[in-house]
């Protein structure tokens, strides 16, 4: 009885909770990354773009408090030279933290937090977002169709509808990828926001693109080595099975030999 009485309770507020996160999100579309499937790897001239995007719009509310400016250099991101990973990190006025005074940035410093109290810290966002489509957020799209984070963003970012109202004094902006409808973010981009200096497309679409990517490479910056390291597990445990397999053939041979002389 008591038993009954505790799993109709928690089926009751199983589904009431599922029901409090089911928010209605229009479909998002899955976008062929380059760094998609088990062999995918970022493509470091997107990163350089999406890094000019996140420069020149995103910086000035959201922040990237956790990721090291000496990162831009690294081989599998962004990649740039040294001497332009120093010149980057200058541009910022940091307060440095053992002597309280502000001094242009140096590679050793991270990108500034958050301008905008509003706006949340980016470093994350893409992974923090990856399960966030698809029926109830239960990440079903993102298992079967590879839909995650970076769809998410480019979604966000290119489903403004336009309309506005005001809500308690603050404006908000209807975007069909949003849960509830309503996002605090107006329209960051329209579309030749920015012009890249390899003569990439700058449409609204492509800078998305480009900035997704670049803010998945911020939330996962060692996914190709993760990536190589799954796959070599994998071939080892493929290898290893072969191996007992032989092997257990090998032990049961003579017991099998005596079983067919025994059934002549
Ligand atoms: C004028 C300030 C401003 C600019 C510029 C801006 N944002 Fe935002 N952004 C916000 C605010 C405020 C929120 C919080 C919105 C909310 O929670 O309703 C936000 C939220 C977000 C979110 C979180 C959405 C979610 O799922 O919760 C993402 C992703 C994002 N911004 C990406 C970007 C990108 C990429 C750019 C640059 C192309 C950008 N933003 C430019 C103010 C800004």
């Amino acid at each position: 009885m008591m038993f009954k009485k505790l799993t109709t309770a928690a089926i009751v507020t199983l589904g009431l909770a599922t029901g409090a996160t089911a928010k209605e999100v229009g479909p998002i579309e899955n976008i062929d990354f380059s760094f998609d499937g088990p062999f995918g790897t970022y493509d470091q001239l997107q990163l350089q773009r999406g890094l000019q995007v996140y420069t020149e719009v995103c910086s000035a509310c959201h922040g990237l408090k956790y990721v090291p400016l000496r990162t831009l250099g690294d081989t599998g991101g962004p990649q740039l030279p040294e001497d332009q990973v120093r010149a980057y990190a200058k541009r910022f006025d940091i307060v440095d933290p053992e002597t309280g005074d502000t001094r242009p940035g140096k590679p050793t410093d991270k990108f500034p937090a958050s301008a905008l109290a509003g706006a949340p810290d980016l470093s994350l966002m893409a992974k923090a977002r990856a399960g966030f489509s698809g029926p109830m957020g239960l990440g079903i799209n993102q298992f079967l169709k590879g839909i995650g984070g970076a769809e998410h963003i480019v979604a966000i970012l290119d489903s403004y509808t336009g309309k506005e109202k005001t809500e308690y004094g603050a404006t908000l902006y209807e975007n069909t990828a949003f849960p509830g409808g309503w996002i605090a973010m107006a329209p960051p981009l329209a579309g030749e926001d920015v012009t890249f200096a390899d003569g990439a497309p700058n449409d609204l679409k492509s800078e998305s693109k480009d900035v997704a990517a670049f803010l998945m490479w911020t939330a996962e910056p060692k996914l190709s080595n993760r990536k190589e390291v799954g796959l070599l597990g994998i071939g080892f445990l493929g290898l290893l099975s072969v191996l007992l397999y032989l092997v257990n053939k090998r032990i049961w041979a003579p017991a099998k030999r005596k079983a067919k002389q025994a059934a002549k």
